[in-house]
């Protein structure tokens, strides 16, 4: 199967972010080639666990990018962020559990044309408010308040509710409201 390249056409001009993608595309390559040579199930496993690492690590990063210079559209980003982490769970536990069921071309077609078509068009949307090209000024006054990023370690069970539960959190509104009105009645019972 053919690999990505990374070419000038993916290049954002910062240059961390740049080199996350680099590094992106040089795993997400890696596991292309652990696939095609059949390699031992723990190669191809561990190549995928070093994949969802490197996004994890990735995605965060961006977003206290995005949340810096409160970018208006952080939290549609943020959800297509969520969007390709649950799909990678989803696919490592099937790896884990049934790995004969994995469709890899289908996977690799799909995390390659994911990644392009997310750097070249939703990244690039960022960049200027990341370079300051554009003031913070004309974000519109009903932009959501400033997100702040982070990494938490949950069961697998749990990683789709929580997902939910985060999305209505970044949109805020009344379910948020719920929602952290139903956190603090917990804490307060603890
Ligand atoms: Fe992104």
């Amino acid at each position: 199967m053919a690999r990505i390249q990374y070419t000038k056409a993916l290049s954002t001009g910062i240059r961390v972010i740049d080199n996350d993608h680099r590094m992106l595309i040089d795993i997400a390559n890696a596991l292309h080639d652990a696939v095609d040579r059949k390699a031992a199930d723990e190669e191809v496993s561990s190549a995928l666990d070093a994949l969802i690492r490197y996004v994890e690590e990735h995605f965060e990063r961006e977003e206290k990018f995005m949340a810096s210079c409160n970018y208006p559209d952080i939290a549609a980003h943020m959800k297509q962020h969520q969007g390709l982490a649950q799909t990678v769970y989803r696919l490592q536990r099937l790896n884990r559990t049934e790995p004969n069921k994995v469709s890899w071309n289908e996977v690799l077609d799909f995390i390659d044309t994911w990644l392009t078509h997310h750097i070249q068009k939703i990244d690039m949307a960022y960049v200027p408010y990341v370079r300051n090209l554009v003031s913070n000024k004309t974000a519109p006054t009903d932009a959501l308040p400033p997100l702040q990023a982070l990494t938490v370690r949950v069961p697998p069970d749990s990683i789709e509710a929580l997902f939910t539960i985060v999305n209505i959190l970044a949109e805020g509104g009344e379910e948020a409201k719920k929602l952290l009105d139903c956190a603090k009645q917990i804490k307060q019972a603890d």
